[in-house]
Order: structure tokens, then C-alpha cells, then sequence
């Protein structure tokens, strides 16, 4: 659903342009006061000087919102979350608090396998209700695109259904968010496949993938890239013939160790890199040379007590940086926009331009979409943030606090 709608008297805070800006390019945003921005069936038609409200009549079949001076912003795109699952990971989490790592639950049986149990004898309905529930939360604090993974049912029933709920989300006329979907069925070995990886990575490109694409079920295939679990061999692997399929890649890389991940992204031309704690120096230079959107996680670093991205080294060297929140039940339970916000500027010294370009136009473009979101240009889709304040460094200063006081999709408002 799309309506008409015209917003006079904003504070207009947007990146510009339509690929991902790198480097100091990030920190440049177009500010304009006393602006108009005009959706016409849900696609930005103008963005300009105000003008008048009652423009040749022209506006009477229009939606009017009065911002009275206070920002509006792109949507936020948050391009990383693993958002339909069942059960949870509490108990895990308090391991966590008492010293025991990620990867140690994850190889002694938890981890992301205890969620593929829960999953798998879970149901469409049940994943659906919940995984709306977490996207309501995410669009009252400004969210009009997530993309969504597959990775919690390791068999082809089960990794079928969670993109069949996830498509079934985006199909929904109501919906306040788009829902982008990736394969992530490398997400973790399954007990039946136990000390069998490559087994199952020829499983995955044998049986899964191709059923994956014939129901036109995802865009985008990821793996996580890691020491353990699946090899840069595996993973490349797994990654060329899903290319050749006509996946779009992702990845996993570097999150726990220094694995060689963004050089493989970098390799393979993947649309972004994901996580990066532990990008070698190497990674970065190959992934600011190349089109990878390197995208940081900031919630997960945080929750995980690991060290945050080294972002100012990959802006400073060219890159084109992202952020997103990385929802998941075992290393990152969050969503939350103003804490990424609030994590990306004072550990990963980010400025706020930066990291409002980071988590807008940056953020479509790891989606492959800076052509159709991100920025509030014309010919742009009508998914806009409005804050309740004229200062747009409230997303940062009001710590973990929520400053948005519409979300509009498609032209639609959505008042929190
Ligand atoms: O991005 N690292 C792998 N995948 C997720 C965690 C998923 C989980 O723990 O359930 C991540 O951190
Ligand atoms: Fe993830």
C-alpha cells in the first residue's frame, strides 16, 4: 500500500546520491531547512524549498504533515538480522556473564543448534507472530527495511519455511517494513552432519539452494566464515555455486577471529562483508579497492565483550561502511536502533554523519538498493524517520533512547 503524502516546514537530513558513499564521503549530509518533500504513490517526486500547500489545488489529493522545523531522515535500513526463530537463549546468555565464550557454547551443543531445535518443530504461524512482533518494535524506532536470514533449520524443510515466512511478512499489505531475504543455511554444521561439513555444504548445493531459487525464496546467500565452522575453502565453495545460481553473497567474516573473510568477499565480489571484528589490514585494503559494503555490528560486539570494528580505520582507508543490528537470539537479542547509534559514535568514533549515512544509503547499498532507498531523493521509495527534536544528534546523544516520532512508509504514517 502507497499513499500521497506532503511534508512542508522539515529539517531535511540525508545522505545523497544513489551507491554507497565511502570514505570521507560518509560524512557529508544535505541539510536544508524549511523543506518540502512530496510522495507521489509512494515514490519521493520532490525534495526542495517549501512550497505552497495549496500549489494549484495539486495537494488537495495529498496526505499533509506538518514537521514544524524537526528532522526528517531516510528510513533505516537495518541489513543484518537473523529475525525468524523460535525459543531463546537466556540461559546462554548467563553462561556468557560468567565467563564462558561463544564459541565454546556453540561447540559444546548450544548455540545456534539449541535454536535450531526450537525452530524446526515450530511452525509458520508461531515464527510469523513472532518475528512481526520484533519488526514493529524495529519500525517504531525508524526501521523501513530489514533483510532477514534463513539459518536456523539447517534442513531443507525448515529452511524453506523461514523464508517462506519471511517472504509471507513482505507480502503483507499492511506491512511497515520491507523484509529482504538471504540464505544462510551455512550457518552452522547440524547434529546429523556432525564432523561432516563438506557433506553438508554439498547437501546445501545440491538440495537446498537450487529449491531456494526455483520458489524465488531469497536474494542473497551468506555463510559464516569462520574458524570451526566453515572454512574459507567451504565457504568459497558454497559461494560460487550459489553465484553461479544467481545469488547475490554475503558473508560472515572475521567475527571471532582473523579468518581472511573480507579478502574472500572482496574475491568473490560480494555485496558486503559482515561483522569484521578482525578484518586484517589486508581485508580492508582489498575491500576498499572493491564494491564490498563493509557492514559493523556494533550491538554484537558489545554483547559478546569483544573488541568493536575497527571503523575509523576502514572509512579512513576508503571503505564503505554500514551498520546494522545483527537481531538474533544467541549473540546480539537487539534490534535496538539508538543504541547502534550510540555504540557506533562513541566506541567506533564514527561521527554522527557518518553513522546516519552508515545506517541509510550505505545500508541499501549492502542490500543492493541504494538505486530505490536510502536517501530522500526523487525517484526514491517514500520511507522516511521523522524525530521528535530539530537536532538530529539527539540519535546519539539521547542515549539508547528513542527520538523518532513517525516512521512514513511508502508515503504511509506511522505515528509512534
Ligand atoms: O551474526 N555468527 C553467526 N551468526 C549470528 C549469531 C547467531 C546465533 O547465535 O544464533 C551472528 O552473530
Ligand atoms: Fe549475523
Amino acid at each position: 500500500m502507497t499513499e500521497n503524502l506532503i511534508i512542508f516546514n522539515a529539517r531535511l537530513v540525508t545522505p545523497t546520491g544513489f551507491t554507497a558513499r565511502r570514505g570521507k564521503e560518509m560524512g557529508k549530509l544535505l541539510v536544508l531547512d524549511d523543506a518540502t518533500i512530496e510522495v507521489t504513490d509512494g515514490l519521493i517526486t520532490y525534495v526542495g524549498p517549501n512550497r505552497g500547500e495549496k500549489r494549484d489545488g495539486y495537494y488537495q489529493h495529498y496526505w499533509h504533515y506538518n514537521a514544524r522545523g524537526r528532522c526528517v531522515l531516510p528510513g533505516f535500513v537495518d541489513s543484518h538480522t537473523h529475525l525468524v526463530f523460535d525459543g531463546e537463549r537466556a540461559e546462554e546468555f548467563g553462561r556468557r556473564l560468567r565467563g564462558e565464550s561463544y564459541m565454546s557454547i556453540m561447540q559444546s551443543g548450544g548455540g545456534i543448534v539449541s535454536t535450531v531445535k526450537a525452530t524446526r518443530t515450530s511452525s509458520h504461524i508461531r515464527l510469523r507472530n513472532r518475528a512481526e512482533d520484533l519488526l514493529k518494535q524495529m519500525s517504531q524506532m525508524g526501521v523501513t527495511t530489514v533483510e532477514a536470514k534463513s539459518g536456523y533449520g539447517l534442513d531443507k524443510e525448515t529452511e524453506l519455511l523461514q523464508l517462506k515466512v519471511i517472504r509471507c511478512l513482505d507480502n503483507d499489505e499492511r506491512k511497515r517494513v520491507d523484509i529482504i531475504p538471504t540464505f544462510l543455511g551455512a550457518h552452522a554444521v547440524p547434529e546429523e552432519y556432525r564432523g561432516r561439513t563438506d557433506d553438508y555444504v554439498d547437501f546445501l548445493i545440491r538440495e537446498v539452494m537450487p529449491a531456494v531459487r526455483a520458489q524465488h525464496l531469497a536474494e542473497f546467500c551468506d555463510v559464516f566464515c569462520e574458524e570451526g565452522v566453515f572454512s574459507i575453502e567451504q565457504s568459497r565453495r558454497l559461494l560460487t555455486a550459489a553465484r553461479d545460481m544467481g545469488f547475490r553473497l554475503k558473508l560472515h567474516a572475521d567475527e571471532i577471529v582473523s579468518f581472511g573473510g573480507a579478502e574472500l568477499a572482496a574475491e568473490l565480489g560480494a555485496v558486503s562483508a559482515d561483522h569484521l571484528l578482525h578484518a586484517s589490514d589486508e581485508g580492508i585494503r582489498r575491500m576498499a579497492e572493491s564494491d564490498v559494503v563493509a557492514t559493523l555490528l556494533p550491538l554484537t560486539a558489545f554483547a559478546l565483550h569483544e573488541p568493536y570494528a575497527p571503523a575509523r580505520q576502514m572509512i579512513d582507508a576508503g571503505c564503505a561502511v554500514a551498520l546494522a543490528t545483527d537481531l538474533n537470539p544467541g549473540s546480539c537479542f537487539s534490534g535496538s536502533i539508538p543504541l547502534t547509534f550510540a555504540l557506533a559514535c562513541i566506541y567506533m568514533h564514527l561521527s554522527i554523519e557518518e553513522a546516519i549515512t552508515a545506517l541509510t544509503l550505505n545500508g541499501a547499498a549492502a542490500l543492493g538498493r541504494a538505486d530505490r532507498i536510502g536517501s530522500i531523493e526523487p525517484g526514491k521509495q517514500g520511507d522516511l524517520v521523522v524525530l521528535n527534536t530539530n537536532n538530529y544528534h539527539f540519535l546519539t546523544y539521547y542515549i539508547g533512547m528513542n527520538c523518532v516520532q513517525a516512521t512514513i512508509k511508502g508515503g504511509i504514517i506511522h505515528p509512534n
